[in-house]
């Protein structure tokens, strides 16, 4: 974590260390000219001569320049600024954060200036801030050879951009803490092991929210023996006593108490062995992530705690480990849902959906929520699709659908929508339901089984396999380990919808109309 301040970019703005902008031909942006100008022309001097072009992530560091007057001017390139978007700040601010990270530096301020290209000056800024620091964090705690020297020295960082973007971002620092904080609990969450990060530490990790004013419900698994949610039991019964599973249920009330909730489950599953259809080596390692949609509720419920958005959120966990045992399910046997589905044991290895049907079919029936979001490292197979470029979103209304697609796009998470309809179901033979996967479009048929649990309550399944832990495939922050997807897509989506309905309709008939 850094301080955040904000300022006017000014000729005297250049101290220790700057950030300045180029487009293509390395031509320096407006504010780059500005800064460029009080070091008496040394950054175009300095930049003559070398490959820096100016597109877009290229990074050029010019140290000692203009004799000294300051410690280095780091030149970023943009390519066109006018094609600057959120999601593009976003990126650029990760680029410096990794740039600042390598360099040492205690402090350094970005000469945003009064240009953000397409996206608004402010949010510009925001997204710069946001990147720099999903860039920053570190998941070291068990680094114990770790030098002083070796450890993060950023402290400080000053956005330089027009007076009024910078009174608006200093009013935002507290609350882009808010959500940098709950963005770290998440991937900190999703970073640790199993034999640390447990069902039971999850609990414990809530309980820590309950200090912000976050209400708790904790079902173990004799509740949840008792409930009925057998399919979640089947999943998670198998685990050593201490690694049982838990239901967490996690209330946030930012309205009335009579405003409807809507509810964000997150499928939990802290190790997937695969079970009994064990997964192969090469495919089990990287399984303590699977647990990143319900590390996303937690961090979510954090941010929305602080920032106190006017809006109801539940939050739930599912969380359970998927092992090998004697109490383990095996395939080809038969449960019956909490909802009183039958359910058809295809493959334990798609535990997913089992955990998430009987949370989905809890917190509908029982809080009866004006929509429900779902979150799981559901699929190997929309890792094929979308790589980690996009996670998937299935939905059964379009109006929700649409919404969170574009929340997404707008921070620089993106969303791709797959199909839902009944054809990708699992054939079954002697149940309700089968939770086989067909390899095929075996995300929609994992979607398919998920809808059969919300009734008709306005859903949306986000697959977020591909985008939770970065092995392999670059994230588009290309951060490593746990990269946080989904706390700021779902921030932006919740205030989007508390600022619309705290919108009153007179205020927006009277609103003067701009020319
Ligand atoms: N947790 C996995 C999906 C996954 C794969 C998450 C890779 C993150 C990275 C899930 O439980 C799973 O095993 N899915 C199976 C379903 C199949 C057995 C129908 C899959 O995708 O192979
Ligand atoms: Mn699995
Ligand atoms: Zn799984």
């Amino acid at each position: 974590m850094f301080d955040i301040t904000a300022g006017r970019l000014t000729s005297k703005s250049a101290k220790s260390t700057v950030i300045v902008f180029a487009e293509d031909k390395a031509k320096l942006v407006a504010a780059g000219s500005l800064v460029d100008e009080s070091l008496d022309g040394a950054i175009v001097a300095g930049l003559k001569g070398t490959r820096f072009q100016g597109s877009s992530g290229q990074i050029k560091v010019l140290a000692g320049v203009s004799g000294g007057k300051i410690d280095q001017v780091v030149v970023v390139g943009l390519g066109k600024i006018a094609k600057m978007d959120n999601a593009a700040w976003y990126k650029i601010g990760a680029d410096i954060g990794r740039q600042l990270d390598a360099l040492g530096v205690r402090e350094a301020s970005i000469a945003l200036g009064e240009d953000g290209g397409k996206a608004d000056l402010e949010m510009a800024g925001q997204m710069l801030l946001e990147g720099v620091h999903v860039a920053m964090y570190r998941f070291d705690r068990y680094k114990t050879e770790m030098k002083p020297h070796q450890l993060p020295k950023f402290k400080k960082m000053n956005l330089l951009t027009s007076g009024r973007a910078a009174r608006l971002l200093n009013a935002q620092v507290d609350a882009l803490q808010a959500l940098f904080a709950g963005q770290d609990l998440t991937r900190d969450l999703v970073n640790l092991p199993a034999n640390e990060a447990n069902p039971q530490y999850m609990v414990e990790e809530a309980k820590e929210l309950e200090k912000l004013g976050i209400k708790l419900e904790v079902f173990d698994e004799k509740q949840l023996t008792k409930m009925g949610m057998n399919l979640f039991m089947a999943v998670g019964g198998g685990a050593a006593q201490k690694d049982q599973p838990r239901m967490l249920v996690m209330k946030y009330q930012g309205a009335g108490k009579d405003e409807p909730y809507r509810a964000i489950v997150g499928k939990g599953l802290m190790f997937d062995t695969g079970g009994y259809n064990i997964k192969p080596t090469g495919y089990m390692e990287t399984m303590k992530c699977d647990m990143g949609g319900a590390a996303v509720v937690m961090g979510l419920m954090r941010t929305l705690a602080e920032r106190k958005p006017k809006i109801n959120v539940i939050g739930v966990c599912g969380c359970a480990m998927n092992m090998v045992s004697a109490e383990a399910f095996l395939p080809g046997t038969i449960y019956k849902s909490y909802k009183g589905l039958t359910v058809e044991i295809g493959n334990t290895d798609a535990e997913g959906r089992l955990v998430l049907a009987d949370c989905l079919a809890y917190v509908v029936e029982k809080e009866k929520p004006k929509e429900v979001i779902d979150l799981a490292t559901l699929t190997g197979a929309i890792m094929v699709a979308l790589g980690a470029q996009y996670a998937g979103l299935f939905s059964n209304n379009d109006r929700l659908a649409n919404a969170l697609h574009k929340s997404g796009g707008d921070v620089g998470e993106r969303l791709w929508r797959m199909p839902t309809d009944s054809a990708f179901a699992a054939k079954t033979e002697l149940a309700d339901l089968n939770n086989d996967g067909n390899r095929y479009g075996g995300s929609s048929t994992a979607a398919v089984f998920l809808e059969r649990f919300v009734d008709n309550t306005p859903w949306a399944h986000l697959d977020i396999a591909g985008v939770t832990l970065n092995e392999k495939i670059p994230s588009p922050v290309a951060v490593k380990g746990a990269t946080g997807y989904g706390v700021r897509l779902l921030l932006n989506y919740l205030e989007g919808e508390a600022a619309a309905a705290t919108a009153t309709p007179t205020r927006k008939r009277r609103g003067r109309k701009r020319r």
